[in-house]
């Protein structure tokens, strides 16, 4: 089992005021792409609580089937595919994101190029894709835990993230435990999750590889008025891509 199969513990342990987050999203598309956008893509969604506060604007996709469960009963539209090998309408979407690291599961070169094309191809020209992960070339693996709770309706989860630190051919093991209370119940969840390492120069080189995408802006946080230096950027941050003109 995988932690992901627990759709209602992900939720409550992630369930912090999703609005700066998603306002982040509808300002960046303003700003740097194609205008308010009207129709929004959120590949990798879990189980929806950033599509829940886009309502009517934002349908999602994620490989695990509890999630798209879990997302669809809480009524929002979503569906089950790959990232790495997802197909939507052409042009369909004026903007895009994928937040809180989820792009570090596509594990290799291929898997992450294969995803920002079929992002660009669901793009209109000019539309925004939203990606925020952690930039981990820049931190040391081993001081990397995090430890956070969250609690809903008599339901409480703890949950514990660490980096393992052991980076082969820029993949690391990602910890995580749960700890899900329930009145007397208590039960405990641990999976291991490979993710890909990206250094700075890894985003440069993937992006030129790729080539359907320009840098529009980099962030350290939600404030859209305070974009970093992609030169600065470190840690957590939020790319702003651009889709290119087809055919350029
Ligand atoms: C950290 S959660 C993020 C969920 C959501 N984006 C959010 O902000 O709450 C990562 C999600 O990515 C999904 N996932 C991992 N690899 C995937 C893949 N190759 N294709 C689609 N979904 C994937 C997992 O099932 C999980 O639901």
């Amino acid at each position: 089992m995988e932690w992901y199969d627990r759709a209602e513990a992900y939720d409550i342990l992630c369930g912090w005021d999703p609005r700066p987050e998603r306002d982040f999203v509808l300002g960046a598309s303003e700003r740097y792409g194609v205008g308010p956008a009207r129709r929004i893509l959120e590949p990798f969604c879990g189980s929806g609580r950033l599509l829940r506060v886009m309502p009517g604007l934002a349908v999602g996709f994620d490989r695990n089937p509890h999630m798209v469960r879990y997302a669809r009963g809480r009524g929002v539209r979503a569906f089950r595919a790959d990232a790495a090998r997802f197909a939507v309408r052409e042009a369909s979407f004026d903007a895009a994101f994928c937040l809180i690291d989820s792009f570090r599961y596509l594990l290799t070169e291929e898997a992450a190029i294969a995803h920002l094309r079929a992002v660009a191809r669901a793009l209109r020209p000019g539309g925004v894709y939203v990606l925020g992960f952690e930039l981990t070339g820049d931190l040391d693996p081993l001081r990397s835990r995090d430890a956070w709770s969250g609690a809903r309706a008599g339901t409480r989860v703890e949950g514990e993230v660490t980096c393992l630190g052991d980076r082969a051919a820029r993949v690391e093991t990602l910890r995580v435990r749960l700890l899900v209370r329930r009145g007397r119940d208590r039960e405990r969840v641990e999976d291991f999750q490979p993710m890909r390492v990206y250094a700075r120069a890894d985003v440069v080189s993937l992006l030129a590889a790729e080539g359907s995408f320009g840098l529009a802006a980099a962030y350290s946080g939600y404030d859209l008025d305070r974009p970093v230096p992609f030169e600065d950027a470190a840690g957590s941050v939020a790319l702003v891509l651009r889709a290119h003109p087809r055919g350029t």
